[in-house]
């Protein structure tokens, strides 16, 4: 068994990479879950290579049995929970009139229902930890579209604010037992997720995704005291 294991979805990718090899560096073995194979094997190659524990477990955050089984697989391999990533996001823009209900499923499966869902497979494994060292982390990727309301991204946005309350219920439901949830409310990040703006916002004048994942390793260092809810992340000359 491992002393600290945590699980990261999209973690091929982005944001989810880049706080997985902060994760690997403090310790931490990891699944790390995301859609596409090739692509999370390509990561866990890179991830590998640094000479972190860790499993691949190709999966769609949309469905069910996926998360069941990204969290049998980790409970079977490592058997403890100390950190949970949820990370895995989509986002299609469109106008309210052309918004298609295939899309509007998957932006709400994605980025809200498989957070409750990884939730409620991982409470037990998560609550074991907790009882240990009252100090499990859980956190879930939102937005700055979480924090305001973005015209054409109305889905997108709608979905990242539910991740922010879902973060806040479950503080108040579990952070008195040393499981505190952050919510992470980015603007724009130099992921492939924004090369659809990088003819108007140039990459290096973006967040980049290791801010992000210093900002988690921060969260790993505070006390149990501290419980920090939402911590957003803005660029110079963003509007709030
Ligand atoms: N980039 C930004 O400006 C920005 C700002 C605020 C918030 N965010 C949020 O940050 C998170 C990560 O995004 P990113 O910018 O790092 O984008 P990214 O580089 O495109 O990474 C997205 C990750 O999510 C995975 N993913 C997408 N759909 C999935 C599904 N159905 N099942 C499993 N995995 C899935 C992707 O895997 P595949 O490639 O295999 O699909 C990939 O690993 C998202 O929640 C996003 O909403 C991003």
């Amino acid at each position: 068994m491992a002393d600290r294991a945590a699980i990261v979805t999209g973690a091929s990718s982005g944001i989810g990479l880049a706080i997985a090899h902060v994760l690997g560096q403090e310790g931490y073995a990891l699944t790390l879950a995301a859609r596409r194979p090739e692509k999370l094997e390509a990561a866990a190659g890179e991830l590998s290579a640094k000479g972190y524990d860790l499993q691949a477990v190709p999966a769609n955050v949309s469905e069910e049995a996926d998360i069941k089984r990204v969290v049998d697989a980790h409970r079977d391999r490592y058997g403890r929970l100390d950190v949970l990533v949820n990370n895995a996001g989509v986002g299609v823009g469109a106008p309210v009139a052309e918004i298609q209900t295939k899309r509007l499923d998957m932006q709400l499966d994605v980025n809200l229902r498989s957070i409750v869902l990884f939730y409620r497979e991982s409470i037990a494994m998560l609550k074991h930890a907790a009882a240990e060292h009252s100090n499990v982390l859980v956190v879930n990727t939102s937005s700055i579209s979480g924090k305001r309301g973005e015209a054409w991204l109305s889905v997108y946005s709608a979905t990242k604010h539910a991740v922010v309350g879902w973060t806040e219920a479950m503080n108040k439901e579990l952070g008195a037992e040393g499981i505190k949830s952050t919510a992470l409310c980015p603007a724009f990040v130099d992921t492939p997720m924004t090369d659809f703006v990088k003819g108007h916002v140039k990459a290096e004048e973006m967040i980049r995704p290791e801010d992000i994942a210093e900002a988690v390793r921060y969260l790993l260092k505070v006390s149990p005291a501290c419980v920090i809810p939402e911590m957003m992340f803005v660029r110079p000359g963003d509007a709030l």
